[in-house]
């Protein structure tokens, strides 16, 4: 390949006396990159190209020559930063969740509409199951979004919510920014996160957002990329000023349910107590929590019947169990804090 941008690049850092090191940290590509391109191992995208003539003021620009130059149909993720793959696992046994699944699935695949964000608010009770269907979600739609997953837990419910720095450093160490070139003043972090996230196909989930103000200086820039937010409490302000669109995620159906006992205790058994298994089904509430926590027991149990089990639950024999936990997530309000901490 004729090395012309690489030995124009070389000749104008040198002009400059910058070291690879000083201009990667000025242009935010990796020093390794930097120099494949000199040596005419690599070719530039046109994002260094722009990116080393405004910080070199090369004439003429190499940008021109990078914009000419052949290259593969658009690439699945930019070859020289990191495709990340942070969400947790999904719940084994997942259950239910058809109809939200598909509304997400739809809104995931649709085209991007220019630089209009993209972002979906999961919001309900604690233990409703948002982080499960976020997670999950994100799993299963990975070919949608080929530049990768950034998972983020806010920890907005707990005393000690993420700061939008900490929050910073995460999701630009995600994108492959080292620790060093991460700029400490939190708009030059925040315009290097949406530098390097434009243009992108990512997933960036949210999960358990204390507020709009929390997750507004998270939010990429552009609409190729989407947002998965999850939390307690609902975000008008997002939704009015930024044209976030709201998700409830209340209980799951009882036919779930159903299909979640005959999953994990076998048809024969769910069967052989009719009368026991509508009224659990019932008492379950669709609580996801609940549901897991039946399932688990009873499984443990071979002996004890579906009729048993529900006796104890009704009784509040499990006064100890999640179960009667999650049946509190009914309570609305859980109280927000105050202080955000790193
Ligand atoms: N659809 C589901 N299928 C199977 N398990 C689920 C499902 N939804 C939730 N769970 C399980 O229920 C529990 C609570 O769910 P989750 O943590 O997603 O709730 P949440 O709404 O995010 O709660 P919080 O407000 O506390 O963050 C988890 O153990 C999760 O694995
Ligand atoms: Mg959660």
């Amino acid at each position: 390949m004729d090395n012309v941008i690489g030995s124009a690049l070389r000749q104008a850092r040198s002009a400059q006396g910058m070291s690879l090191r000083q201009l990667a940290r000025a242009v935010h590509f990796s020093p390794g990159y930097l120099s494949k391109v000199e040596n005419g191992a690599k070719i530039p995208s046109v994002e260094l190209a722009v990116a080393c003539d405004r910080v070199l003021g090369i004439s003429p620009p190499i940008a021109d020559l990078a914009k000419r130059l052949p290259r593969r149909r658009r690439p699945v993720a930019h070859p020289d930063t990191v495709v990340p793959a942070q969400l947790p696992h999904a719940p084994s046994g997942f259950f239910g969740r058809d109809t939200e699944l598909s509304a997400l699935t739809e809104w995931a695949r649709a085209e991007p509409r220019g630089p209009e964000l993209r972002c979906r608010v999961l919001t309900g009770d604690p233990d409703a199951g948002k982080t499960a269907l976020a997670v999950y979600f994100g799993h299963s739609s990975a070919d949608v979004f080929p530049d990768g997953q950034l998972y983020l837990d806010l920890r907005g419910s707990t005393a000690g919510p993420l700061s939008v720095q900490a929050a910073h450093v995460r999701l630009l160490r995600g994108v492959g920014v080292g620790t060093g070139s991460i700029p400490e003043d939190p708009d030059e972090a925040l315009a290097m996160y949406r530098s390097l996230t434009a243009g992108r196909r990512l997933l960036v989930v949210l999960d358990d957002a204390a507020d709009a103000d929390q997750v507004r200086p998270l939010l990429p820039g552009g609409g190729t990329c989407a947002v998965l937010v999850t939390s307690r409490h609902r975000m008008p302000d997002l939704v009015v000023r930024d044209g976030a669109a709201e998700m409830r995620i209340g209980p799951v159906p009882d036919t779930a349910t159903r299909d979640a006992l005959c999953a994990g205790l076998g048809t024969a058994r769910v069967a052989a107590e009719p009368a026991a298994t509508s009224a659990l089904i019932a008492a379950l509430d669709g609580a996801p929590l609940a549901i897991r926590t039946a399932v688990a027991r009873l499984r443990d149990e071979p002996s004890r019947t579906i009729t048993g089990y529900l006796a104890a639950l009704l009784a509040g024999r499990a006064a100890e169990s999640p179960t009667l936990r999650t049946r509190a997530h009914r309570r609305p309000e859980i109280r927000r804090p105050r202080t955000l901490t790193g």
